[in-house]
């Protein structure tokens, strides 16, 4: 409502609130490194395609005369109240989305003004704790990325413990970085700019003698990157995982419902099903097809979710099929990308705007009642 109100006297959103047209802006906007970097995927980027186009395969069956005047878009997470089920994903050298190069900074400030928790990734600019400061009361997640050295890792976790994030979200399928044509046909690494200035040059640990922060050397820095991360993780390594923190453990990545309770009877606290939004591995099947089976092996272990979420509607299909929270990756970078903080969450209250009126016009009151209608494969 207040967004058409505004809309009707001639105050628009501060960035397109439909995807095509963001994108098309970002697009025009960005350095075309930058962009390679933030829209390429993997390969020939059918899975990324896939990821977007599949939830046009599924779709949702109205209800008629249930009082929709209040929704409660509220979602339970870990003992966490959140005012909605989106959440950012983490996107790592987020910095270079800004002129200023602090674009994680901007992310968690739109994380504050939301109500929209932000996953801060390993891999941010500005050191973990700057950003949770600028969360202000709106919890954040912080994502690791495993060094090889444990020492580290233990130290990042300890550090994020410190800074009150509220749960340690593991990625799995990024110990090597996915077949990215786009950077290698361009030469545009685009990480060069970002990767002088990573937040964990900031650890004590890796600064006590790792390596030494490349500050000046971007093609040093990107080596170091490579050495100082690309842990492969097993299942042998679950025990460690699980004992490094009190907070809650989620594995991210986990896609195939036999590794779901894998990870369960290992003691994960949620499973975030999900395939790095295509940028890891081509070929795979559409993250949304994968989501009722994951759901289903998870029982009632939280299901995070996130690859192709475009649009509100999406958002609702989601939770549809299971999800407890979803992610939104590529649209607020590029809300980052077009008008910083105010551009990535007006990006963000669009999409809540339209999973807000879906659920008015469909007959779900509540999140439970948008499970309940549930989707169908069309
Ligand atoms: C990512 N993603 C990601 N994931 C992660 O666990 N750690 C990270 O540092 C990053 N970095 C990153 C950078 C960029 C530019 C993108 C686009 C993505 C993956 C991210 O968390 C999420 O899984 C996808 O972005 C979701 O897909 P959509 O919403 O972008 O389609």
């Amino acid at each position: 409502n207040a967004i058409y109100g505004a809309g009707l006297s001639g105050i628009l959103p501060t960035v397109p609130v439909d995807f095509a047209t963001l994108e098309k802006r970002a697009q025009a906007a960005l350095p075309p490194h930058v962009l390679s970097y933030v829209q390429g995927g993997c390969g020939d980027e059918w899975t990324q395609d896939q990821n977007a186009a599949a939830f046009r395969h599924w779709g949702m069956v109205p209800r008629m005369m249930v009082d929709c005047t209040r929704r409660d878009l509220s979602t339970e997470l870990f003992g966490l109240k959140l005012p909605s089920p989106v959440f950012m994903a983490p996107i790592g050298v987020t910095g270079i989305m800004t002129q200023d190069l602090h674009g994680d900074l901007a992310a968690a400030k739109a994380s504050a003004l939301t109500g929209v928790p932000l996953c801060a990734s390993t891999l941010s600019n500005d050191p973990l704790e700057k950003v949770a400061a600028e969360q202000g009361d709106t919890p954040g997640f912080f994502q690791l990325y495993t060094p090889r050295n444990k020492e580290l890792a233990e130290s990042l976790v300890r550090r994020a413990e410190a800074a009150g994030y509220k749960a340690i979200i593991v990625t799995l399928d990024t110990w090597v970085t996915g077949w990215r044509p786009r950077d290698l046909n361009t030469a545009n690494f685009p990480q060069l700019r970002g990767a002088v200035l990573m937040n964990y040059f900031s650890d004590p640990v890796f600064r006590s003698g790792l390596a030494k922060p490349p500050e000046q050397d971007p093609v040093a820095a990107i080596q170091a990157w490579a050495a100082v991360f690309g842990k492969v993780l097993t299942w042998d390594d679950m025990p460690w995982l699980r004992g490094m923190t009190k907070l809650p453990l989620v594995l991210k990545g986990i896609c195939h419902p036999d590794d779901v309770r894998r990870a369960i009877d290992l003691g994960a606290d949620g499973i975030y099903c999900s395939n790095h939004g295509g940028r890891q591995a081509n070929g795979g099947i559409a993250a949304i097809d994968m989501l009722p089976g994951v759901v289903e092996a998870a029982g009632s272990t939280p299901v995070l979710f996130d690859s192709g979420i475009r649009s509100g509607t999406d958002v609702i299909k989601a939770v549809a099929l299971g999800a407890r929270a979803v992610g939104v990756g590529r649209p607020y970078s590029y809300g980052l990308a077009l008008g910083g903080a105010e551009g990535a969450a007006s990006v963000l209250r669009a999409i809540l705007a339209e999973a807000d009126l879906l659920m008015a016009v469909n007959g779900y009151p509540t999140l439970d009642a948008v499970r309940a209608a549930g989707a169908q494969r069309t």
